[in-house]
This record gives structure tokens, sequence and C-alpha cells, in this order.
């Protein structure tokens, strides 16, 4: 499985060195030159190529979105289709909106399959995995099943938690958000919640 993780701040070398140990191939992208994350790279994710956003994701089965969801506008739709895309992005600061950002991904990467996963957990909680709870999120059965595939392969525990729309639970303002446990702790949140 080939990934591609758009995002190098806090979130993106993290999600790209734990599939670097994995043995996937991964890229990883800013938003501009390749170059200005080559050190960046080197140091904290180590085996991962920089490579512009549309690069990475053009060689890529599946993609990471891990930038800030402001930044989200900036993608160019088209280069996303047929391809299954991993939305970890967050309203920060919280805001009350009348979609989750799943369902907007969704809505605007026409023909993506996208599934909402990694949201809930911070950044420090995601390494090691320790085979912790992640929620996830989607409409597409088989790419909820391929992303699943792929949260095990890093070390995480995936936890189907419904479709896009559901998703929510996953989101600032949920008591799931920042949650980072073992799948009965999970569990006993989401069956309370339910
Ligand atoms: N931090 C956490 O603990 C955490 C946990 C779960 C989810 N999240 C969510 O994950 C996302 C990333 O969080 P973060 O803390 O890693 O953010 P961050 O540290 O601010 O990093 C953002 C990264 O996104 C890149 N970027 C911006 N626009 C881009 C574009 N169009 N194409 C490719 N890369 C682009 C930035 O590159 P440039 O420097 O080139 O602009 C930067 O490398 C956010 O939506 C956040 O809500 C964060």
């Amino acid at each position: 499985m080939r990934i591609a993780v758009l995002g190098a701040g806090h979130v993106g070398p993290v999600l790209a060195r734990l599939a670097v140990a994995a043995g996937c191939p991964v890229a990883i992208a800013g938003s501009g030159d390749p170059a200005r994350i080559a050190m960046i790279t080197e140091f904290l994710a180590p085996g991962a190529v920089p490579l512009s956003a549309s690069d990475a994701v053009a060689d890529a089965d599946l993609v990471v979105l891990a930038i800030p969801w402001h930044r989200f506008g900036m993608l160019e739709p088209g280069m996303f289709t047929g391809k299954i895309v991993i939305d970890a992005m967050n309203h920060w600061p919280p805001a009350a909106a009348p979609l989750g950002t799943s369902e907007e991904v969704a809505s605007r990467l026409v023909g993506a399959r996208v599934v909402k996963t990694l949201n809930h957990i911070a950044c420090q909680d995601m390494e090691p995995p320790d085979g912790r709870a992640v929620g996830l999120a989607g409409d597409d059965a088989a790419a909820v099943e391929a992303v699943s595939e792929f949260l095990r392969r890093i070390g995480f525990e995936p936890v189907p938690v419904g479709s896009l729309a559901a998703g929510r639970l996953l989101e600032p303002g949920s008591p799931l958000f920042g949650v980072a446990v073992a799948r009965p702790e999970f569990e006993k949140f989401t069956k309370e919640l339910a």
C-alpha cells in the first residue's frame, strides 16, 4: 500500500514514520517545494520521500490529509479521484459547523473514497500506537476496511463508529475527542454515546 501524507507539521511526520516502520512506501508533502521539507523528512521520517502534494498523491493508493482545515480549500480536488483518503483534520479552534470535516471533504473531493480517522487522538498519543483504539467512520465499506488494515499495520486498533456523518463523534466537542485508550474502554465510550 503506497501512502501519501499531506502535511509535514505535527501529525504528518508521525504517521509517515509509523507507515515507513510498517514497510509501506511513503511520500510526504507540505504546501510548497518538497526541498523545503527535505531536512524535516530526513530527521523525522527517514525513509519517506519528500514530494510535491500532486506527485505524492498521484503515486499513492491511500492519502492522509494532515493539514490545517483552513488550508483544505487549496487542494485541487481532481487529483484525489479514485484514491482512498483519510481525513485526519479538525475544525481548529473548535467551531460549530453544520457538517463534519469529512462530509465536507467527501462533497468537495468527488470521486475520492473518504474515511475519517485519527482526528480524535493527539499526535503525542500516536506514537508508539501501542494498539490504542482509533475510531473510524466512512460510507464506503471497502475503503473503511482498507483503512482499518492500514491502521492495524501501523499499530492501532481500528474501531468503526459508523457513517461519515456519524464520524462527528470523533471531532472536537465530542466526549471521544482526545481519548487515547485500548479498544474495550473506547467501546464503553461509544456505547454510552449510542
Ligand atoms: N496536532 C494534533 O495533535 C492533531 C491530532 C489529530 C488531528 N489533527 C489535525 O491534523 C491536521 C494537521 O495538524 P498539525 O498539528 O500537524 O498541523 P501543523 O503542525 O500546523 O502542520 C500543518 C502542515 O500542513 C502543511 N500544509 C498546509 N497546506 C498544505 C497543502 N495544501 N498541501 C500539503 N501540505 C499542506 C503545512 O505545510 P507548510 O508549512 O508548507 O504550509 C504543514 O506541514 C489539522 O487539521 C489538525 O486539526 C491534529
